[in-house]
């Protein structure tokens, strides 16, 4: 990922654009209501914070983020008085997380998140501890069994021999070490070890983007692709036209014929 306020606006423009679909996933996976008191881990700008405060009704949010870039757009955008509240934080670091986080939350919910996560024990652990007894949490995510639109894309512009020489301290390989890559029970079990009594994975294939325009899809590689901050500024926009041209190659359409880019998905629903 690529934090910086400019990059926290074209994502939010981006999540705008895309929010039934969001909240479609949200109501199927869960039922949410006006006991609930939420945490977001890896909250990015709030969007889907925001999201969950409007339609689902709940009493109040935490979303937590390690970049302080999308806490301060959070803050901005997706704000609302006594429901939301955004913070600085990180997942795999316990010593970042509010005392007063201890046993809070009667769910916690991460989107998008896992993929970028380096130690996914003391991820778990760190949820856990926010939860109440009895609480749920959600987990949405991107693994690293199949390759997604996206993956082929990093992997096709790092091996891209005009690309590499420049990359090569950021290459596919530092974002794809983190997926992961076990079975759906190996991954159940791991939740069930750091504190979780039950846990419980789906397979989620789907939709990243669909319909959207040029300009979105370039916004998207530029947000995402971890080795542009190896590239020089006046060459980016090179790497990001080099790296569309081959999504438009690549051409995944969905069963509407419509141009979109496909993720490989799990959910966990794990109880405390
Ligand atoms: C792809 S974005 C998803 C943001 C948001 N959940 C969404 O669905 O739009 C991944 C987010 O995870 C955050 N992140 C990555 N590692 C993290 C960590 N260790 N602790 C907290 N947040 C983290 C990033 O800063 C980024 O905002």
């Amino acid at each position: 990922m690529n934090f910086s306020t400019d990059s926290a606006i074209k994502l939010a423009a981006l999540h705008q654009g895309q929010l039934d679909t969001v909240w479609q996933s949200m109501s199927t996976d869960s039922d949410w209501g006006p006991d609930d008191v939420v945490l977001e881990i890896g909250c990015g700008i709030g969007a889907g914070s925001k999201l969950l405060v409007d339609r689902g009704n709940i009493k109040s949010i935490t979303g937590y983020d390690k970049s302080k870039e999308y806490i301060d757009v959070a803050r901005q955008l997706n704000f609302e008085e006594g429901k939301t509240t955004y913070e600085v934080a990180d997942a795999t670091d316990a010593s970042t997380l509010k005392p007063e986080w201890k046993s809070a939350f009667t769910k916690a919910v991460s989107y998008a998140t896992f993929q970028y996560i380096d130690d996914k024990k003391a991820f778990f652990k760190n949820v856990c501890w926010c939860l109440k007894p009895g609480g749920y949490f959600l987990l949405n995510f991107h693994h690293g069994n199949e390759m997604g639109t996206l993956d082929t894309i990093r992997q096709y512009m790092s091996d891209h021999p005009k690309w590499k020489p420049l990359t090569k301290d950021y290459s596919y390989d530092v974002y794809a070490a983190l997926l992961f890559r076990g079975t759906r029970n190996q991954l159940e079990q791991l939740a069930i070890e750091c504190g979780f009594s039950e846990a419980r994975i789906v397979e989620k294939g789907g939709y990243l983007y669909r319909g959207r325009t040029e300009e979105e899809y370039k916004n998207l590689i530029e947000i995402t692709f971890g080795q542009i901050q190896h590239i020089p500024a006046e060459r980016k926009k090179e790497f990001i036209d080099d790296a569309y041209q081959r999504l438009i190659e690549i051409n995944v359409r969905d069963e509407e014929g419509k141009f979109c880019l496909t993720s490989p998905t799990w959910v966990l629903t794990a109880k405390k």
